[in-house]
């Protein structure tokens, strides 16, 4: 029996976003259509799937329980909260990578005399890495990495700093894959490299064979 059948799995998806002043925010252009259809794979797979979802425009999966959250601190609570429960942790969101420092209480003007206005950034909670330092015996971790280029190094380096078990990989440099788009092709690594690589494919699809693959390199 596929190892997908009678497991929990966390899943997070889509963007999420910083606030500068109550109108303004940091965020990507996330879909969350890779995170969803990775929930409904898994619940079609047989498993019990909790989604943790930044703002989409999608509908949540059937029979997926599905908290929306909005900024990176709700989403790591939010997880944090499934995380004793959960044997899979799959990284899927797009998280923004970068705060402002404080976020006015009202809509912040620009400077009239330089017409400019400066921010402040810093670098938000990396959760998926968070969520990795707390394990437990026999969860596994699985992040995603959109890349641009150096796709092997990068994917390799992130599996380490992260403290992850498997990364799936895509270069979002090629048209019509990747993020926002409806097909994907990934490269799924496990220390110590390449394990496997899968589609292009639509993102339905290759969301079972990503869950496929690592079930079968689990059961190992
Ligand atoms: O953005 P980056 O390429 O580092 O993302 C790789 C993995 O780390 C993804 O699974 C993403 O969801 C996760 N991540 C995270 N928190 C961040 C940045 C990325 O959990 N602040």
């Amino acid at each position: 029996m596929l190892q997908v059948q009678g497991k929990k799995i966390l899943i997070n998806a889509g963007p999420t976003r910083e606030f500068l002043d109550p109108v303004r925010y940091l965020s990507n252009g996330s879909s969350g259509k890779m995170g969803y259809a990775l929930a409904e794979a898994a619940k079609a797979m047989g498993a019990e799937v909790y989604l943790v979802s930044g703002p989409v425009a999608l509908n949540p999966p059937d029979r997926v329980k599905t908290v929306p959250v909005v900024t990176g601190e709700e989403m790591f609570e939010a997880m944090s909260g499934f995380l004793d429960q959960a044997d899979w942790i799959i990284g899927c969101a797009a998280i923004a990578d970068l705060a402002p420092v404080s976020c006015g209480e009202q809509k912040i003007k620009i400077d009239k005399e330089t017409g400019k206005l400066t921010i402040e950034l810093h670098p938000t909670r990396d959760i998926i890495a968070t969520l990795a330092s707390q394990r437990r015996d026999g969860q596994v971790f699985i992040g995603f990495a959109a890349e641009t280029q150096n796709v092997d190094a990068n994917a390799k380096s992130k599996l380490i700093r992260k403290g992850l078990d498997y990364i799936v990989a895509n270069d979002v440099s090629q048209n019509n894959v990747g993020m926002n788009a409806d097909q994907n092709a990934v490269q799924i690594y496990a220390p110590p490299g390449l394990l496997t690589s899968l589609g292009p494919t639509p993102k339905h699809q290759i969301a079972k064979d990503i869950l496929r693959t690592i079930a079968k390199d689990i059961k190992k």
